[in-house]
């Protein structure tokens, strides 16, 4: 029997609802068909953007929303998405397949799909190949509230209002796609182009977000921080990671998202829990500079990476997506979870049609996928206190170096008053039994909700509903105990009253 201890009276910080983020970049079919299919669309549409789409996103409550890249960002030159779209320059999406980018989804677009998915915006700028005057211009047109020649051409296009930015990234992969630069160069320029992100609303400043690291490149992180973190959080709001987990941790050869073994199984779960050694990692460096934490980790691109769908442009990234990503995405929201102090906002890549999708479209047809469930288990925790737990757990695995801890765990007290716990359990054979002991609390009502199923188990067009969440009830309590079980693959969400 495991045995989980949850103390409710000790709260270890709040979880931000930006935990639980996206990701939307102009690649592959993530944007055009995924999201906008333009206003003359038969697919039903509002302003263009698809309506079953929206409305799938507005049940997991997107908090937020990264947009135009990824690599694509430091090439966009956002005066070309503006203006009539007849007008509009095509451009070639060099990244990404090399198919024409007719840019009709460009600012104006952006920001409507964020006001109908009720979303915070963080918006990428171009460091890589655009200048400090553009990235200027760009937070003019769309945040200054007078008279400028940038929100009068806001104006000219048609919005009078200015929007709101919460978040704006200084230039994407900075150490790659994004320019190649150094971190010392890197932590220079950012100093440079971040003055001129200037603050128009002082009611709502703008979170800045400086290029994080690659994965485990410490260096990065200590050299841009030794470099640009002198002026407190209004400065720099955030530093980003990106960390992608790949089944064989070959670039050239990642591995199929549906055609995998019980070995892959493991080795992909044991490679998305870096993440843990990452944050702990790359936060110890954070500390040094900014004992107070003031500026947060955004993990701003995470999420599986397999090989393409046999068939499909090689440059579009499109994957389908099992119970295998349900199981990478349960452990990497309870590690964010966990890391609140710290982490303070995540955005999963991507959110329709590219990498790990919560949705994936053909034609008129959508399917949400297992993971697009377990953002559903997990909302609960959004804005709620994350309090003290740990879990007892078991080795599991099939080979000595790819062993991986059966369960992963967090606790939080939402703003409904209750408690909302969520366990993975990634072994593939073996239920797990908890005891939960909930301090001097007693517990006076448990209700839960389960994703479970077959390891390869996953939604078609055909059938899109094959996985999909159930009412949970194998648990029993009695006082400040709750006893549940936890089948094998397994993602689950217990909501307690106290
Ligand atoms: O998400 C796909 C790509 O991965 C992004 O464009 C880039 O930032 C990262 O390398």
């Amino acid at each position: 029997m495991a045995k989980l201890y949850v103390n409710p009276k000790v709260k270890k910080g709040h979880i931000n609802p930006e935990l639980q983020g996206h990701f939307s970049e102009h690649l592959g079919r993530c944007i055009y068909e995924g999201i906008y299919v333009g206003e003359d669309s038969e697919i039903p549409n509002v302003n263009g953007m698809r309506t079953d789409v929206v409305e799938a996103l507005k049940e997991i409550r997107v908090p937020v929303l990264r947009w135009p890249g990824g690599c694509f960002a430091d090439e966009y030159h956002w005066k070309d998405g503006i203006g009539p779209k007849e007008g509009r320059k095509k451009m070639v999406n060099t990244h990404w397949g090399g198919v024409v980018e007719d840019n009709s989804f460009g600012t104006h677009e952006f920001m409507e799909l964020c006001r109908q998915l009720g979303c915070k915006t963080y918006i990428n700028g171009n460091m890589g190949s655009g200048t400090v005057q553009e990235m200027s211009e760009w937070v003019e047109y769309m945040t200054f509230d007078g008279i400028s020649p940038m929100a009068d051409l806001r104006k000219e296009n048609g919005h009078e209002e200015p929007w709101r930015v919460d978040y704006f990234g200084v230039g994407n992969e900075n150490w790659g796609c994004g320019g190649n630069m150094r971190p010392e160069f890197y932590g220079d320029m950012y100093r440079r182009y971040q003055t001129y992100v200037r603050n128009y609303d002082s009611k709502n400043p703008i979170c800045k977000i400086a290029c994080g690291a690659n994965a485990g490149d410490y260096h990065w992180t200590d050299k841009v921080l030794e470099t640009a973190f002198d002026h407190g959080s209004g400065f720099m709001g955030g530093m980003s990671l990106h960390y992608y987990t790949l089944p064989t941790g070959d670039w050239s050869s990642k591995g199929s998202a549906l055609e995998f073994d019980e070995k892959d199984w493991y080795r992909t779960l044991k490679a998305t829990l870096k993440m843990e050694e990452l944050i702990r990692r790359h936060g110890a460096i954070m500390d040094q500079y900014d004992p107070e934490k003031k500026i947060g980790m955004v993990i701003d691109e995470w999420g599986t990476w397999y090989d393409v769908e046999p068939g499909t442009n090689p440059g579009f990234l499109y994957q389908q997506n099992t119970m295998r990503d349900a199981l990478v995405a349960g452990i990497n929201l309870n590690l964010f979870n966990k890391n609140c102090d710290r982490v303070k906002m995540a955005n999963i890549a991507q959110m329709v049609n590219v990498l790990q999708a919560v949705i994936l479209t053909e034609g008129e047809k959508m399917a949400k996928t297992p993971t697009w469930h377990v953002f559903d288990l997990f909302q609960h925790h959004q804005d709620g206190e994350l309090v003290e737990s740990s879990i007892e757990t078991e080795e599991v695995g099939l080979e000595e170096d790819y062993m991986i801890p059966d369960l992963s765990e967090s606790v939080s007290l939402g703003k409904d008053g209750r408690l909302h716990v969520t366990v993975t359990n990634a072994s593939l054979s073996r239920k797990a039994e908890v005891e939960g002991f909930f301090a001097e609390t007693a517990v006076s009502a448990v209700k839960g909700r389960i994703l479970t199923g077959e390891m390869h188990a996953h939604n078609t067009f055909e059938e899109p509903d094959m996985v999909h969440t159930q009412e949970f009830t194998d648990f029993s309590v009695e006082g400040n105990q709750v006893r549940f079980t936890v089948p094998a693959c397994s993602v689950l969400h217990l909501e307690l009253e106290l």
